[in-house]
């Protein structure tokens, strides 16, 4: 599966969601996630991230993201159409480590 990460955090672009053939994407206050267990691994998505948030849980150290993924994807509503990303959103697209700002 791929993994939404921190980079979508305060970005939201959003950009993702019409690419999804099977449209998992689900949408939190300040990101997005992918529900793993629909996700059909196609890749085409990861490509279509400015923030490049968008990861396969192939690559190590993705075992937090990959819990955050599944557990919000089902509490979450879904997302299929692109919508305005937050006004802010350009600012926190080089922020590292924005995962505090998770809840904020
Ligand atoms: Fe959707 Fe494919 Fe991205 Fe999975 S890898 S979230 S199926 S676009
Ligand atoms: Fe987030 Fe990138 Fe999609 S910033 S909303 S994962 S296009």
């Amino acid at each position: 599966t791929y993994v939404v990460t921190d980079a979508c955090i305060k970005c939201k672009y959003t950009d993702c969601v019409e690419v999804c053939p099977v449209d998992c994407f689900y949408e939190g206050d300040n990101m997005l996630v992918i529900n793993p267990s629909e996700c059909i691994d196609c890749g085409v998505c990861e490509p279509e991230c400015p923030a490049e948030a968008i990861i396969p849980d192939t690559e190590p150290g993705l075992e937090k993201w990959l819990e955050l993924n599944t557990k919000y994807s089902a509490e979450w509503p879904n997302l299929t159409t692109k919508k305005d990303a937050p006004a802010d959103a350009d600012e926190f697209k080089d922020v590292e480590d924005k995962f505090e700002k998770f809840f904020s």
